[in-house]
């Protein structure tokens, strides 16, 4: 069985080919990081525009040497409406073409699955935890395509708060990785930032500790006589407000994450979406892991962030476990705020 993997649903165009046994042939990957910078943030109409500039090139290297295709699987949301419909219009026109069937895949479940790719010994049950640019969620997995969510942010999410914090600090786009970089450099201690630790919740919430930072820098400032456009701060500041604010996000992750999987009686966890490319976020939540003898599984830095190979593993199984019957599917629809869902 060769699936190809289609992902566009924010600013990566991936696609990808996973054969017998989920594992990975080959990957391709546009990303648009570079669009998007002078702005701070995804421009959505710039983001669709560029997915469909690149999409058919990356189709065709993945065809090359005319590679046979069994079936198809792309990202129908969560994620941007005009970004995902690029993905969706090119896995039918596929599908249409090759007369190969083509499966909606969840970008969540996907990175829920990423692990997957280079821990073939990882199965389910385990703790997921999804932390991304967009989402923050606790999630049992029981099963391939059976869950529980058990909680999940009520404001900001995590790899939000990153970017948010950077663009307080003056710092580049997306924030997450400079972030990471500059802590190293920074004392965790130096301020003690608030942790959102919501007892009796599985949730989680973030945006207090942006504004806790936003009204640090702000008295910083004004007892400087300085005004918060007269950043950047000295180096060894920014540092140390990046290690306190990057400790207070990890702590509270990786408290719940530990508790949850004790809770439910797990032996493993794995982590997938853009922050878990955090360098203190994988060093703690190991080392925690070992201290309560949970096995943490994080996937390798490419398949952290958004790719392609993560949506045709996760389609892989679809196909593979009987989830996916050719002859009852509706029309595949995409849906910028697709909830996770079972598989039956
Ligand atoms: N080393 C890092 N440390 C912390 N955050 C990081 C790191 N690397 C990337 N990120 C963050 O990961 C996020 C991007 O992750 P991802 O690509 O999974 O998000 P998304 O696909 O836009 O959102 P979602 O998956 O929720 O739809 C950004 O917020 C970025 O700052
Ligand atoms: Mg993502």
């Amino acid at each position: 069985m060769m699936i190809l993997g289609i992902e566009t649903s924010c600013d990566e165009t991936s696609c990808a080919l996973i054969k017998e046994g989920g594992r990975l042939v080959r990957q391709a990957l546009f990303s648009q990081t570079e669009l998007h910078q002078t702005f701070k943030g995804v421009v959505p109409e710039i983001a669709s525009r560029s997915h469909l500039e690149k999409i058919n090139e990356l189709v065709e290297q993945m065809i090359q040497g005319n590679q046979k295709i069994d079936g198809i699987a792309v990202t129908i949301g969560p994620g941007l409406v005009g970004s995902l419909l690029i993905g969706k219009m090119t896995a039918e026109a596929l599908g249409w073409v090759w007369d190969v069937p083509v499966v909606g895949i969840n970008h969540l479940e996907a990175h829920l699955y990423s692990s997957f790719l280079e821990h073939k010994e990882l199965k389910p049950p385990f703790m997921g935890a999804i932390v991304s640019g967009g989402h923050t969620h606790l999630v049992l997995v029981e099963d391939f395509g059976k869950y529980k969510v058990l909680g999940r942010t009520r404001d900001d999410s995590a790899g939000e708060a990153y970017d948010k914090v950077a663009k307080l600090l003056g710092l580049d786009y997306p924030g997450g990785p400079i972030i990471d970089r500059l802590a190293k450099k920074g004392d965790p201690t130096a301020i003690p930032f608030p942790r959102a630790h919501l007892p009796g919740s599985w949730d989680f919430s973030f945006s207090g500790l942006k504004t806790a930072v936003l009204y640090f820098l702000q008295n910083l400032t004004n007892k400087g006589g300085l005004k918060i456009e007269s950043l950047p701060l000295p180096l060894k500041t920014v540092a140390d407000i990046c290690a306190s604010f990057q400790s207070a996000v990890v702590d509270v992750l990786v408290r719940k994450t530990i508790s949850a999987a004790k809770k439910f009686g797990l032996k493993k966890i794995a982590v997938g979406g853009g922050v878990s490319a955090n360098s203190f976020l994988r060093s703690e939540l190991i080392k925690k892991g070992k201290e309560n003898k949970l096995k943490v599984y994080f996937p390798s830095l490419p398949y952290s962030t958004d790719n392609g190979a993560m949506v045709a593993l996760t389609g892989y199984y679809k196909f593979k476990k009987g989830f996916y019957d050719a002859k009852n599917q509706e029309p595949l629809e995409v849906n910028p705020s697709l909830p996770i869902k079972n598989w039956n």
